[in-house]
This record gives C-alpha cells, structure tokens and sequence, in this order.
C-alpha cells in the first residue's frame, strides 16, 4: 500500500470546491490532507474562509487546519461568482455550522510553510490563483519546492465568465499569469476536461435520496447548483473534483504539455488562456483527454461511501 499523498487544497468554497474537499475527506489511504487554504473568488473571504471549516466540521475532521488567504485579487476588483454558489456559498443547504476556527497565520504563508516540511506535498488549486502567485512572489524557490501543482482553471476552447475567460482565470489573471512564469510548472484541469463530465440531473437526485455517506448533502447542494446554472442544462460540471482526481486517479486522463499565456489586458480578451502544444518550452501540462463516465462513477461512489 502506497503512503497517502500529502495534499494541501487552496479553494473558494463554493458548491464544486465543497465537493472537492468531501472527495478528498472520504480518501484518507490516497490523500492526507495537510491544511486547507482559502481565497476569495466565488464569494468573499469572510464567506469562502467559513464555508471552508464547514465543510472540515461537517466531515468530522477538525484537526485539518483551514487558513484564510488572500481577500482580492492581486490588480483588478474582485468579481464574486455568487450568482452560482448562493449567498452563503454552498447553496443555503442547511450543512452545520462551524464549530472549529480558522489556524492562526495566512494562507499565503501556510503554502509557504508547508512546502518547506513536505517535500512530497502537492498543491490542489481550485479557486483564483492569488494565494499561490503571491506565495511565488515572497518566495520564487518555492517553484522547485512543490513537488506537483494541480490547477483547475482557464478554458482553452472558450470560457465560462465570458466567452473569453474561465471564472478562476477571469478573478485574477495577473495571479494566473505570475503562476504560469513562475517556473512551477503546473498540470491544468481547464473546462475543456471538465465540462466533458456533466453530472445529470438525475444523478444528482440519486445522490439525494439514497441515505448513504455523504451523498444525500452532496446531491442537495448539488441540486442548488444545478439550479443555479440553469435546469436547462445536461447536468452540472463538479469541477474542482476533477482537479482531486487528477492525482488520485491518473489512469483516467490523457495529459500533455503546453506553453500557456494569459491574456491580462483590459477588454473582451481578458482572462483568456491560450494553450500552444507544439512550443519547445512548456510551462504546464495540460488535461486533453478523460474518462467521463468512470470519473464519475468513481466520484459517487466515494461520497456514497464516505463515513465520518
Ligand atoms: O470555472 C470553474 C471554477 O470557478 C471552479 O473552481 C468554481 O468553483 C469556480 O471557482
Ligand atoms: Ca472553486
């Protein structure tokens, strides 16, 4: 039996980053979670940095340390994405309250300390890349300190906030931007591998009525967020799980490499990310091709089984 990887998750808590950290939660032999990392993006600090304990609470593992990070974006004005998460970030599903605190110290430099103990950390990103980009400025060694970053961001084929621009991207391109040449060298998850894996409609009521794990509390936020997007569509794209999945599961993704760049002007361009696959310097290496089914499958099955 393989040692469960040390992962360290920087997320916007959210409906897709709440059910990232259940995934994460209910695989203690594949991934040990060192401390979660907050930023805001889908909503304010305030709110991504309690949704964050909530979730930790609600899974039964307090002593997972959760840090507030950065409360903006690095340049621009923030642009929350509550309009999809709800007010309260989770879709108002009645999840308990908190009843652990926030670690003491920033996120920025609790990236920064654990990266100096964990040889073997990887960083999981699932919102705004500001805390990373920040910790990247304070210190540039970090680069060669991770030993993976995985980054569920950007759309190659086209965004989600504009036609342009991904929402991570979009909150703060100069932090995606200052990732991208920072020489980390991180494994993207775009929208273009994630929204290949829509969970249906009718998935996500099997998931609410079916009394097992944590499922029943997956499927109603799921259910919100559903709503949310519009019942129009095949079913919702869980995103950030796919990011947990990468390192978890890597026999169900194609990956290749790529120069990525960021477009950081002003303007309808802006937050887009453009992928080159045939460059000689690579800065990332990008997900191109996936499983839907069986990552989906596999996602159910552990919120199904996940005892607290
Ligand atoms: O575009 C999808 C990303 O934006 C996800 O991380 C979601 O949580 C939002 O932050
Ligand atoms: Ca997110």
């Amino acid at each position: 039996m393989n040692r469960p990887h040390p992962v360290l998750i920087d997320c916007d808590p959210g409906i897709d980053d709440a059910i990232a950290l259940l995934m994460a939660f209910a695989m203690p032999d594949a991934l040990e979670l060192t401390g979660i990392t907050t930023v805001a993006g889908n909503g304010p600090l305030a709110v991504t940095a309690r949704n964050a304990r909530r979730i930790r609470d609600f899974a039964g593992r307090h002593e997972v340390p959760v840090f507030a990070g950065c409360p903006r974006p690095l340049v621009a004005a923030p642009v929350f994405g509550e309009r999809i998460h709800g007010a309260d970030g989770l879709g108002g599903v009645g999840l308990s309250g908190t009843s652990g605190g926030l670690a003491a110290g920033h996120g920025v430099d609790a990236i920064l300390e654990q990266a100096a103990t964990r040889s073997d950390l990887t960083v999981i990103a699932v919102g705004p890349l500001t805390n990373l980009a920040v910790a990247l400025v304070k210190r540039p060694d970090l680069a060669g300190r991770i030993a993976r970053t995985v980054i569920m961001g950007g759309g190659i084929a086209q965004g989600n906030v504009t036609p342009a621009a991904e929402f991570n991207v979009f909150f703060d391109p100069e932090a995606a931007r200052a990732v991208l040449d920072s020489g980390l060298r991180p494994t993207l998850v775009p929208l273009d591998a994630t929204q290949r894996a829509p969970l249906s409609a009718s998935r996500i009521e099997e998931l609410a009525a079916c009394g097992e794990g944590v499922a029943p509390e997956a499927g109603a936020m799921l259910r919100v967020y559903h709503g949310n997007v519009g019942r129009d569509r095949p079913g919702v794209f869980i995103h950030d799980a796919m990011a947990v999945a990468v390192p978890v599961w890597p026999d169900l993704f194609e990956i290749r490499p790529a120069r990525l760049s960021v477009c950081t002007d002003a303007g309808p361009e802006r937050g887009r990310t453009i992928a080159d696959f045939a460059s000689a310097e690579p800065n990332a290496d990008v997900v191109v091709d996936l499983d839907p089914a069986a990552f989906l499958d596999r996602l159910c099955g552990e919120l199904r089984a996940f005892r607290r």
